[in-house]
């Protein structure tokens, strides 16, 4: 199905592999420029070190702030990485985002106005505008699997799916974790000196909060799932559980505030038990922390009168809910 070899985290000699690859991103870009777009997921960022490692300032980080990125992010990535050394320059892309994801409801259009947002037009203005030729991100084997086997369309796969990016976008693309999985990707990471919060940080989907959008995405909308995604954050860490979220359904619902009728919104919670996250099974959480779950999310976010745990495992289900 694939013609990448993976390599798996029982065969990964760590040193070795950060050895070849800042070899091979050298050798390709030369003396040239290279740019990468940092996330602050545990992939885009063990990139990034190697990118700077193999570049030095030939590398230029950009992080793109879309608007649908988890509360406060944007800033605290920069100076994670600021304070690392790694000079990272943020770029307000809000309103290009939003404007591309207005009217669209199929989960599949949603993640092809992300890919051509990101790639087509603010990728394609910032590498031009810095005359750079490459494009370095952190695809992993994951993600290619999935979008050959038609389960989504991963928003950072293109060669794999037939884009030639050069002729489409005008740049190369080069993807150091092809071979690797989540978990190895961990340990590259850790062995570039990210900090824990970093190399063991749940994953975060490529298309952020508007994987959790089902219907349209807009500003309020992404506003009401960041503050019920903080809160289900902050609850469900201690649980060390491999992933947890919170999902804006697009139905209302009836429900009751004071007495009154309030027609409001559903939040649905997952929790996953997974290591790959290719299965998972919803996380056994008590029914204290589900009860918890439930004040908070319908005390403080507004508008939000019904809150729901998954309790099916992946599949028939997936991970995030578009
Ligand atoms: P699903 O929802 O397919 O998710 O079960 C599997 C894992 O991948 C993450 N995910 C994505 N990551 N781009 C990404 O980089 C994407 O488009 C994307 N969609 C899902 C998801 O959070 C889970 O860890």
């Amino acid at each position: 199905m694939l013609d990448i070899k993976e390599v798996e985290v029982k065969n990964l000699i760590v040193d070795k592999f950060i050895e070849e690859k800042v070899k091979e991103i050298s050798s390709i870009v030369g003396n040239g420029l290279a740019v990468n777009a940092l996330s602050g997921g545990v992939d885009s960022s063990a990139v990034t070190m190697l990118g700077h490692k193999a570049l030095g300032k030939n590398l230029k980080t950009y992080f793109i702030d879309n608007g649908i990125m988890r509360q406060d992010e944007p800033e605290w990535v920069v100076k994670l990485f600021k304070d690392m050394g790694v000079n990272v320059e943020l770029i307000d892309a809000k309103e290009e985002f939003f404007n591309a994801l207005k009217g669209i409801t199929d989960p599949e259009e949603k993640r092809e106005a992300i890919t051509n947002a990101f790639y087509k037009d603010v990728f394609t203005r910032l590498v031009k505008q810095s005359g750079a030729r490459y494009l370095l991100q952190g695809t992993n084997y994951t993600d290619i699997e999935e979008t050959v086997a038609g389960v989504k369309r991963q928003h950072n796969i293109l060669q794999q799916i037939g884009i030639d990016t050069q002729q489409a976008y005008g740049y190369k693309v080069i993807e150091p974790l092809v071979q690797l999985r989540k978990p190895a990707v961990r340990k590259v990471a850790q062995a570039l000196s990210l900090p824990e919060e970093i190399f063991n940080r749940p994953p975060f989907p490529g298309p952020a909060l508007s994987a959790r959008v089902i219907g349209e995405v807009t500003p309020q909308r992404i506003e009401l799932i960041r503050k019920a995604t903080s809160i289900v954050e902050q609850e469900l860490k201690s649980t060390q559980a491999f992933q947890y979220l919170a999902i804006l359904h697009e139905d209302k619902v009836t429900g009751v505030r004071d007495g009154k009728r309030d027609f409001g919104f559903q939040v649905e919670v997952r929790c996953w038990d997974s290591t790959d996250a290719k299965t998972g099974t919803p996380t056994k959480l008590s029914h204290d922390i589900l009860a918890t779950l439930a004040d908070r999310i319908t005390q403080e976010v507004e508008g939000v009168v019904s809150v729901t745990y998954n309790i099916t495992k992946k599949p028939p289900s997936t991970i995030e809910a578009i």
